[in-house]
């Protein structure tokens, strides 16, 4: 748990809507922002529960409302996907996401009143959506390749899932609750009706929501050109690319140029390097303050070996916790993740490719975010320099590609894992 997470959260995020409205994309990208932030955070899933207990077999008329037998088992699983959540709620967990239709208003009263029995707050977020193009590219993308509908055709998978909607149309009520906290959805969020909001985490959520959206581009991480300061191996400073940096920025350069299909948008820190290395790009580009490395404070432009001999309480410091260590007046990491907030709500809102030129603490902090890792795992994660990262947004996930743009052995090993920027 990182120390900025407020330690009285307690709130479970109830999902509403019809199948195929998005909710377990939702409910994903809601648990793995919360989870960087360093909120604990999990989501249970109905439909996991059912397919684990039950097997996956079931056909559209398993979720008719006229089924007893479908009615009392699917009443079952979510009993004890609620008492799931609730357990592991008073174990420590902090946002418990509840992802099943609850389309139902006597659904949603048992999960409120069970709930509030036990002092947890609740949001519902109902994602409501009658664009048959978002509906059927939803079907098409998650549902057809869903274990439910293994070795079945595409199309009878299909006719077979949009007569599962058609249940639960007949039996939805919008959420309408006076006494509920809520957020409404309508069409991946043209529409966002908020309803009784409050609370820290609720107004990050809502925040959040509001950035999210369907279109898919790539975004390109990259650390700048090797600086004159990675070569000596001193943290921070602000200096300039070498000779092999600035290679590295005309094949980054050639690298946009090949695969950007538009120009992206791209974004640096306010530092030299960074900036030394978009130049090359021909691009109108932004310097991010937000995106400056860790702040090495005292520390700055020293060599490890430096801070050892001179400072060995903060080395020793450093080495029992690097994830909290906070270097003398500088930052740590948690103050890092804190300052990119804004950088991700923005990486989420914009639509068109993004090319983000950083360093490596910093790379870290936002490649975390994609990838869905814990603040304590921030650390150990890969940036190489001379590297890009491209992500690219998937129905539940990021897909991961990296193109090491410089030979092997042209002045990347040798520099190896002490050249931390
Ligand atoms: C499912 O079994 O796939 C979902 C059940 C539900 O949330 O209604």
């Amino acid at each position: 748990m990182s120390p900025f997470t407020p330690e009285k959260t307690r709130l479970v995020v109830v999902l509403v809507g019809l199948p195929a409205r998005g909710k377990t994309h939702i409910g994903r990208k809601v648990a793995r922002y919360l989870n960087w932030l360093g909120f604990a955070t999990r989501a249970f899933n109905i439909g996991d529960y059912r397919r684990t207990r039950l097997g996956r077999h079931h056909r559209h008329d398993f979720f008719n409302p006229t089924n007893e037998e479908g009615n009392r088992l699917r009443n079952e699983l979510a009993a004890l996907a609620l008492e799931d959540l609730v357990t592991w709620m008073r174990g420590g967990g902090q946002v418990g996401i509840y992802d099943a239709t609850n389309t139902t208003a006597a659904r949603r009263r048992q999960v409120f009143d069970r709930c509030s029995q036990v002092g947890l707050d609740v949001v519902f977020v109902e994602s409501v959506c009658e664009d048959p193009a978002i509906i059927e590219s939803n079907i098409r993308e998650t549902k057809l390749t869903s274990p439910d509908y293994e070795g079945v055709d595409p199309d009878e998978a299909a006719r077979d899932f949009r007569a599962r909607i058609d249940h639960y149309t007949r039996a939805y009520e919008p959420v309408h609750e006076e006494n509920y906290s809520y957020i409404k959805l309508i069409d991946v969020g043209r529409v966002i009706v908020m309803h009784q909001i409050q609370g820290y985490v609720t107004g990050k959520l809502v925040h959040f929501l509001m950035n999210m959206h369907l279109v898919r581009r790539p975004i390109w991480l990259t650390r700048h050109g090797e600086s004159e300061f990675n070569v000596q191996g001193r943290i921070g400073g602000d200096s300039p690319l070498t000779p092999n940096g600035r290679n590295y920025a005309r094949a980054l350069a050639s690298f946009v140029r090949e695969h950007a299909i538009r120009p992206p948008t791209v974004w640096t820190s306010t530092l030299r390097r960074t900036v030394e290395t978009a130049r090359e790009l021909h691009l109108p580009f932004m310097p991010w303050r937000a995106l400056d490395e860790i702040d090495g404070g005292l520390c700055d432009a020293m060599t490890y070996a430096e801070i050892a001999e001179r400072m060995p309480e903060e080395y020793a410091a450093r080495q029992a916790d690097k994830l909290n260590y906070r270097y003398p007046r500088g930052e740590s990491y948690v103050d890092v993740t804190q300052r990119l907030e804004p950088v991700i709500l923005e990486l989420e809102r914009e639509r068109e490719p993004v090319l983000v030129v950083g360093h490596q603490a910093v790379l870290r902090v936002l490649y975390a975010y994609f990838t869905d890792r814990r603040p304590e795992q921030v650390l150990h994660l890969d940036v190489p320099i001379h590297t890009v990262i491209e992500l690219t947004p998937g129905p539940y996930a990021f897909t991961e590609r990296r193109f090491a743009l410089e030979p092997s052995g042209s002045g990347t090993s040798d520099i190896g894992d002490a050249m931390r920027d």
